[in-house]
């Protein structure tokens, strides 16, 4: 049997793979995929052809996004981008699991820096698809709010989402943003910045808050009770894991880094059940983290989340992974007697977060 596109890439080194793919994503023809009236989904206040997106780090200078949307992903998170470039961490930082179905990378945010996505940003038709921007701050910030300011008055009016990053494993500090009182600091001082944009004409995006899937059980009430307070529009979980589960093959699960795909399934699952038991509704969930199948979509969405994400199946089964997942979702949906996705979502949630 011939090899698959995405499994000749898999005989390249990792970063080179990377590199091609998003060099030869705008040659490729459009990719169809299902338009299905059970997948419709309106989540704060965005209306996406269909819940799955691609996660933050594919695409983190802006290179490839309208091609992503035209491979058929729902919406697109480019960044995570910072201030200023940054080359971040030396190679060899980004590791190929397979006989895990998972990554782990410690790439540190490399990336052109705010002003280069935003030439790349600029004269985007929003007609084609929902593009957010992920933010961060530089490895060597003075002031890491600052950072986070600067990424939202630079990217406000391009973007149609703004996803506040605080849960990479790769910048030393970032996730202690996570913390109660430095994360009503900073999301304070951003809606204080998103009102002073609005009062000057700027339409106000959305703001998301994506965290980590290591948190302690204090932090996660905190996160909790502070999107709710600030005003944040959707709540993504999660980002990669310091953990190394029991069940890792691979030898390389012994890289420093972050993990993610099919090992971080359970763990930022039930993460995401329990955020959503805390957030009764008050705030959208988007749940990532080994989104792979149907099955795993549908499963995020019992637990509480209205959308999905997903960056390591891309690697491994390529583009075609959305149109795999939209069938599968439809019929699991269909099956359980739901006319339509929202009526799952939470429907597993309080089990799920029972069972810590
Ligand atoms: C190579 C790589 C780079 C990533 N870079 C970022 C990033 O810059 N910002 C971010 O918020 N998440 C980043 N992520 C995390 C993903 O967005 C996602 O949260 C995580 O990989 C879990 O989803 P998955 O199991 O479908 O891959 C990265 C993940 C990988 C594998």
């Amino acid at each position: 049997m011939p090899l698959s596109a995405a499994q000749l890439f898999q005989l390249l080194p990792p970063e080179t793979a990377h590199r091609l793919a998003i060099r030869a994503l705008p040659w490729l023809p459009a990719r169809h995929v299902p338009s299905l009236p059970r997948l419709k989904v309106r989540l704060a206040g965005l209306d996406l052809p269909h819940p799955v997106g691609l996660a933050a780090g594919f695409d983190k200078n802006g290179e490839a996004f309208a091609a992503l949307l035209r491979q058929g992903f729902g919406f697109v998170e480019v960044g995570t981008v910072t201030p200023r470039p940054q080359p971040g961490n030396p190679r060899p930082r980004l590791f190929r699991l397979t006989e895990d179905r998972a990554i782990v990378n410690r790439m540190g945010f490399n990336n052109d820096g705010a002003e280069a996505l935003a030439r790349r940003l600029l004269g985007r038709d929003p007609a084609r698809g929902v593009v957010g921007v992920n933010i961060g701050m530089n490895k060597d910030a003075a002031d890491p709010q600052a950072d986070f300011v600067h990424g939202l008055e630079a990217f406000h009016p391009l973007a149609d989402y703004l996803t506040v990053n605080v849960s990479s494993p790769n910048t030393p500090g970032l996730r202690a943003l996570q913390k109660r009182e430095a994360l009503d600091s900073l999301l304070a001082g951003l809606v204080a910045a998103r009102a002073r944009l609005a009062a000057a004409g700027v339409k106000a995006r959305p703001l998301f808050l994506k965290i980590a899937p290591d948190l302690e059980p204090e932090d996660e009430a905190g996160i909790a009770e502070l999107v709710v307070r600030h005003g944040t529009d959707a709540l993504i979980v999660s980002n990669t894991t310091l953990d190394r589960p029991a069940s890792l093959r691979s030898r390389l699960g012994a890289e420093a880094g972050g993990l993610s795909g099919r090992p971080l399934f359970p763990r930022s699952t039930r993460l995401l059940a329990r955020m959503a038991v805390l957030l009764g509704g008050r705030v959208p969930l988007v749940g990532v983290g080994g989104v792979a199948t149907g099955a795993d979509a549908y499963a995020k969405i019992r637990a509480g989340a209205s959308a999905v994400q997903l960056y390591t199946a891309l690697i491994y089964q390529g583009p075609g992974v959305v149109a795999r997942i939209l069938r599968e979702l439809d019929a699991l949906l269909a099956h359980d007697g739901f006319a339509h996705l929202h009526e799952a979502v939470g429907q597993d949630a309080q089990n799920l977060a029972d069972a810590r």
